[in-house]
């Protein structure tokens, strides 16, 4: 069983520069880091009403907080300048594949040229000892015969959103080699590929447990898309975990990373099928749905990510398995609708999460 105290003795007072802070994982990370007595700035659109951020009011735990747009390179250069971090994580993002077929310029601009726009600002600053960038499992191209994308396997998406992703792939890569090289900031840029998360707090559209938790919170039927595509069900403390080791073990030189790209995969056991997580839900709350055969829009149907590389580096463990994903995400939903603070319920699942035993 895992301890609070390491993460406590890293992570106290760091100062830690976040974009995408007010979206889904930037909330679960700044509370976790606001948790562990981190010095957080963050960088990001505004919040949804209706949003984690808001509910848990991050704002208040923020040394600052920013609500600027990526593509601003003068804004962000500024902020980063101001901030003088140690530790930056870039999660900005447009990150649905269906927004990205209907936005296309703004996802490819957002994910590529706003990653461009970070790597060229933090070469300016001096004190930063530890960079990780969030991209996605999706950016494996896909081969029918692969069961566990390795980080050095073909990348290639054909959807904006993935495609946008791989964009950010390469220019990371570009930079390192071209940029980065006998500087301050070798070996201290990682990517971070991890598949689907869910968890408490997460309310975006189109995305399978925010709609199942919408609708059993209005009483409204659910329509499923694609109920026999195998999606890897993972809960978002996972692959958060996974970054702030990554972060921590690059800050402290403690990996080598010539190969710059991590896996945050779930393990075997959590690869189902959207209609399989359904029914299971089911059993627990009132829900009714209706299933809807074929989707006018194409997303990638199997994905499975090979952890290995986290595993034995890092020390990294996918810890909660699909039920327990599952189960703590209703629990989340009850608590919070009961009038429990969201930070507090973040929390408490964020130190179970650390106490738990390896899946
Ligand atoms: N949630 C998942 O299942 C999942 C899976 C794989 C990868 N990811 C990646 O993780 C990261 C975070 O995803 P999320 O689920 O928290 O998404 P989210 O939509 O909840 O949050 C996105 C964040 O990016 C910010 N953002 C978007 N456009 C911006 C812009 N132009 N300028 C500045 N900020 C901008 C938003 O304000 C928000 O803070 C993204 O990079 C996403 O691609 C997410």
């Amino acid at each position: 069983m895992e301890n609070i105290g390491k993460y406590q003795k890293f992570w106290n007072k760091k100062k830690v520069f976040i974009t995408g802070h007010t979206g889904f994982k930037g909330s679960w990370l700044c509370i976790i880091l606001g948790y562990l007595n981190s010095k957080v700035d963050g960088y990001a659109l505004k919040p949804e009403k209706n949003s984690l951020f808001n509910k848990a009011k991050i704002d208040k735990r923020l040394t600052s907080n920013t609500y600027s747009d990526i593509n601003d390179i003068t804004k962000l250069k500024k902020k980063l300048k101001q901030s003088k971090p140690e530790i930056v994580f870039h999660l900005a993002a447009q990150p649905l594949v269906l927004e990205s077929y209907k936005e296309p310029l703004k996802t490819f601009s957002t994910n590529i040229i706003g990653t461009l726009n970070l790597l060229e600002s933090i070469r300016e600053i001096k004190s930063i000892k530890s960079v990780v960038i969030i991209t996605t499992d999706k950016v494996y191209k896909i081969n029918k015969k692969n069961i566990g994308y390795k980080e050095f396997d073909q990348l290639g998406g054909f959807d904006p959103y993935s495609a946008s992703k791989v964009g950010a792939e390469i220019v990371v890569d570009s930079y390192i080699k071209s940029f980065f090289k006998n500087t301050f900031l070798q070996n201290k840029i990682s990517t971070a590929r991890a598949g689907n998360v869910v968890g408490g707090g997460d309310f975006s559209k189109n995305r399978l447990l925010p709609d199942i938790l919408r609708a059993i919170n209005n009483n409204k039927k659910l329509t499923i898309r694609n109920p026999n595509y195998v999606r890897p069900w993972q809960h978002v403390l996972d692959p958060l975990m996974g970054y702030l080791i990554l972060a921590e073990k690059q800050y402290k030189k403690q990996i080598n990373n010539y190969e710059h790209s991590w896996n945050f995969g779930p393990n075997k056991n959590n690869f189902k099928k959207v209609i399989d997580v359904v029914k299971y839900i089911k059993k627990k709350e009132e829900l009714n749905y209706n299933i809807k055969k074929t989707s006018e829009l194409k997303e990638t149907s199997i994905l499975k990510l090979n952890s290995i590389k986290a595993k034995k580096k890092l020390k990294w463990v996918c810890k909660w398995n699909l039920a327990e994903t599952l189960n703590k995400t209703i629990e989340w939903n009850r608590l919070v609708n009961k009038g429990n603070s969201a930070k507090i319920v973040c929390e408490k699942q964020f130190l179970m999460h650390i106490h738990s035993k390896d899946n």
